[in-house]
């Protein structure tokens, strides 16, 4: 029990890290920083759960034009998370993120199930990333006049799906490519054989460009970063224009579905947000981590929300939005909008180009966290040491950014994005939650601890953050939470076989 509980001093992990033979590089600056939490935040979730979250499906109610609200309901949650954060960030600037954070301050068996929970965020988020970057890779090719064939870049569950919708009669030429899926594939003892290659390709692409080097990642990151949003602002500047002030209250009123409406949604768009936390773990390799941890976690927020806000406010303006609950919803308002034919051609294309070079960054940045996290991990003993190495050369993580590639580039071959976002939402909001309460905790354990940044209004502002992030897992469907206990239950199973037996804090403390 005591090993359960046992903290691990803050100076002990300052002082631990410090003394690390091969440490790893740090070059990071705040704008880097800040252009890591951007290209973390921007991707799939407003590309593509937008559609969804506006619209509904079955087994939840749309937003409609309130889409609005739900982004600034969420991105209220996400603030009081983010300066929990940022406090311990700046406070405890390692690269284990909330893990190590959860580490000091709630003891050892939290901050295992906060380190398998992040699992859930950055490698199982990031294979929905994955599938969609290739669904919009798909997209922008289809310009030049190349078709991948569906059976070799969507999903078996898609194809499905669409094979359904085909036997019942549609006609549309998107629901006839997707269910061409099942009827031309090679078929494995009578099953048709469906595998997402662009997603795996593009992972295994940027887990090679990690495993060279941080440097090189960061800036390549900041490149794209700039074009994201120079894409964004494209969309919201075309798109003002094509505003047709009916469409937010024609089809049922502004809010349809109400305040239920409305929160099912932010529950689905949480998934656009997450990322700002992403910065935390570049911690080792920032330059100056007490002053630039806070201000990345935050700017970065606080950009996408602005950006965010826009571009629902247009999209929802453009066209009438029971119509805008597809896979690429910006797209979809283009196509439906009334304007000049040729200067729509060209943003659906922009569009296309901007959601593949979105989501690149969210990869890249995901894919650089993880690691990072297992790294953290490692060297406290409860996953195995060979994990902990650092590249003699490269000077990266690079057993575990391979392990990391390996497990999202296999499941973005086969899994289905939507169930994929849920469980990632569920994990996050998690993790957020408990950030929150480390931050009460080590207020009252360690109050005199040096905090570059503090959250403001403590107790308030962490309390704010647990109702509001529980609040949103609640509006999470059944089957969600069941995978969520699935998950956690596998991994206290492996924590309680090695973890617990191996702790370096255990061996330290020498606790039985
Ligand atoms: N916020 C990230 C995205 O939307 C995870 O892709």
């Amino acid at each position: 029990m005591n090993q359960l509980l046992a903290r691990k001093p803050v100076s002990q992990i300052l002082q631990e890290t410090a003394t690390t033979e091969v440490g790893l590089k740090r070059v990071l600056g705040k704008w880097q920083l800040t252009a890591l939490g951007v290209g973390a935040i921007i991707g799939a979730g407003i590309f593509a759960t937008t559609g969804t979250a506006i619209v509904g499906d079955s087994v939840r109610l749309g937003a409609g034009p309130a889409i609005v609200l739900s982004f600034v309901i969420t991105a209220i949650a996400c603030g009081f998370a983010a300066v929990c954060y940022a406090e311990f960030a700046a406070m405890v600037p390692i690269s284990g993120s909330a893990y190590t954070y959860a580490y000091a301050s709630l003891g050892e068996l939290v901050a295992w199930i906060i380190g398998w929970d992040l699992i859930i965020e950055y490698a199982v988020g990031n294979i929905a990333v994955a599938i969609s970057w290739a669904g919009h890779f798909r997209e922008l090719i289809s310009h030049f006049g190349i078709q991948i064939p569906a059976w070799l870049s969507i999903d078996y569950r898609t194809a499905h799906q669409a094979a359904a919708a085909a036997a019942q009669g549609a006609t549309d030429p998107g629901t006839l490519y997707l269910a061409s899926a099942v009827s031309e594939a090679p078929k494995l003892f009578g099953l048709p054989v469906i595998v997402n290659v662009p997603a795996v390709l593009i992972v295994v692409l940027l887990t090679a460009l990690l495993v060279y080097g941080i440097r090189e990642s960061a800036v390549s990151n900041s490149i794209m970063v700039v074009l994201k949003i120079a894409v964004l602002f494209f969309f919201i500047g075309v798109g003002a224009f094509l505003i047709r002030p009916e469409n937010y209250t024609a089809y049922g009123g502004f809010a349809p579905n109400g305040f239920k409406g409305i929160t099912a949604a932010a529950a689905i768009i949480f998934f656009s947000y997450i990322g700002f936390d992403a910065v935390s773990t570049a911690a080792e390799e920032a330059k100056d981590p007490k002053r630039d941890m806070p201000f990345g976690i935050v700017m970065s927020l606080v950009i996408c929300t602005v950006i965010f806000i826009l571009v629902a406010v247009v999209m929802t303006g453009m066209a009438p939005w029971p119509q805008l609950g597809t896979a690429e919803p910006m797209i979809t308002a283009l196509a439906l909008a009334r304007g000049n034919d040729r200067m729509i051609e060209i943003a659906r294309f922009v569009v296309a180009l901007g959601a593949v070079i979105a989501m690149t960054t969210v990869l890249l940045v995901f894919q650089l966290g993880q690691p990072r996290i297992f790294f953290s991990m490692a060297r406290d003993g409860l996953l195995p040491q060979w994990a902990a190495k650092v590249h003699p050369r490269f000077r990266t993580p690079y057993v575990t950014t391979i392990i990391t590639g390996a497990f999202v580039a296999f499941f973005a071959a086969f899994a289905n994005i939507d169930e994929v976002v849920e469980l990632t939402n569920i994990g996050t909001l998690f993790a957020f939650v408990l950030v929150a309460v480390g931050v009460l905790v080590l207020r009252y354990t360690e109050p005199d601890r040096e905090r570059p940044f503090k959250v403001p209004l403590v107790p308030i502002v962490p309390l704010g953050a647990v109702a509001a992030c529980l609040f949103l897992m609640l509006q999470l469907p059944g089957i969600t939470w069941i995978r969520f206990g699935l998950w956690l239950a596998a991994g206290l199973i492996i924590y309680f076989s090695y973890g617990y037996r191996k702790s370096r804090l255990k061996a330290a403390n020498g606790s039985a």
